[in-house]
């Protein structure tokens, strides 16, 4: 059975920056950069232009992990995408994204299939385990895998949206999972969920329950409510099951690829507040220095952090070969994940 292993990562933020200030100066929100920076960590994050979305983001990402790799599109033989903010309702933007990268028509077309997973913050964790298995099982031998987000066209902007949008931003982070014969690779992946949770932190736009699914005008338009239309999330209840799933998550990981936390060289955390990562180190005990962070500079950009985490951390040569590295990530639904990776 061969390894899989990550033998490239990409990373991509649009252009623009908004701080903490911006969000009260140009959006009018009724906050401080002291609020959000003392309980989130944040300073900044990055919006994406008017009329980019998640797949585009994804397509930047992505090139960059192809190049990392030393893969042309063509050489891919699936693509694994996680997002919350999806270009369209249906289809996913995995397809978007195989005809962006051209692989649909012309020379290099090749149908590869395209898989959306909807697991929110562990989405990337949900995503690797799904590449993870085709690589080993040997059904596929090069799985793009990619998060991606477009937050900020999707936010409550405005005083009323303050707890949700001061907290998130844009992004995208891609690797790609190559099969190996080396002694290396993705060691174990654990993941969970706890569904009673679903409604402490949604976004629900519409009840398919419901003929129809909304509210109608005259015209046939949609009319959203915008206590279905935006975010809700119970701040307090989110931040207490997070410390403890992913503290979890990583001792049970551990305990599955008989290793120790001490064992671990380098830590990669969903970026969701930098206070629930402080949590976990400390529970953890974990040295700083093994546990980087870039929530300052992006705020959280759910399915893109880790990713995005990755990928700084090699280009600035602090996570290396031979690194055994500890992921985990917790978010809505709830769900949750670990993985141990030898790099
Ligand atoms: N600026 C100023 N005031 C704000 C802001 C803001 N950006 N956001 C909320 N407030 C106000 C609230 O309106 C409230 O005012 P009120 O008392 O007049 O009603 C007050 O601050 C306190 O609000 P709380 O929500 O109780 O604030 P809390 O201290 O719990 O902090 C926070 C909120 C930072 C969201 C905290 O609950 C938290 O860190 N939770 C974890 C959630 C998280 O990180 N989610 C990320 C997404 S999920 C994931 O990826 C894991």
């Amino acid at each position: 059975m061969p390894n899989a292993y990550i033998s490239g990562t990409g990373s991509y933020v649009p252009p623009r920056v908004v701080t903490n200030e911006d969000l009260r100066t140009e959006f009018g929100i009724d906050t401080s950069h002291e609020w959000i920076h003392k309980r989130t960590g944040i300073e900044e994050r990055h919006f994406a232009a008017d009329g980019v979305g998640t797949a585009e983001l994804a397509e930047h990402a992505t090139r960059a992990a192809l190049e990392s790799a030393g893969l042309e599109a063509h050489e891919l033989d699936a693509i694994v995408l996680a997002t919350l903010s999806p270009d369209y309702h249906f289809p996913g933007s995995g397809v978007l994204l195989q005809h962006r990268l051209g692989l649909s028509e012309g020379d290099n077309v090749k149908f590869v299939p395209a898989l959306d997973v909807r697991n929110q913050c562990s989405g990337f964790l949900y995503s690797l385990s799904v590449a993870n298995g085709w690589v080993r099982s040997g059904m596929y031998k090069q799985v793009l895998v990619v998060g991606a987000e477009t937050h900020s066209h999707a936010l409550d902007l405005t005083t009323r949206g303050r707890t949700v949008s001061s907290l998130f931003g844009d992004g995208a982070g891609a690797v790609v999972v190559s099969a190996t014969e080396e002694d290396r690779g993705i060691r174990g992946i654990y993941l969970g969920s706890n569904g009673k949770f679903a409604d402490a932190l949604c976004q629900k736009i519409w009840d398919i329950s419901r003929f129809p699914y909304v509210p109608l005008d005259e015209d046939g338009g949609g009319l959203v409510a915008p206590d279905m239309l935006w975010a809700h999330m119970e701040g307090r209840t989110v931040f207490r099951n997070a410390v403890q799933a992913m503290t979890g998550a990583l001792m049970e990981a551990c305990k599955a690829c008989e290793t120790t936390i001490a064992d671990i060289d380098m830590f990669a955390f969903h970026q969701a507040n930098m206070r629930i990562n402080e949590y976990v180190a400390k529970m953890l005990e974990l040295p700083a220095e093994k546990v980087p962070h870039n929530i300052h500079k992006y705020g959280n950009t759910t399915a893109a952090t880790i990713p995005l985490l990755l990928d700084e951390t090699r280009r600035e040569g602090r996570l290396k070969d031979g690194m055994k590295v500890g992921l985990a990530a917790f978010g809505s639904g709830f769900t949750w994940g670990s993985a141990i990776i030898d790099w």
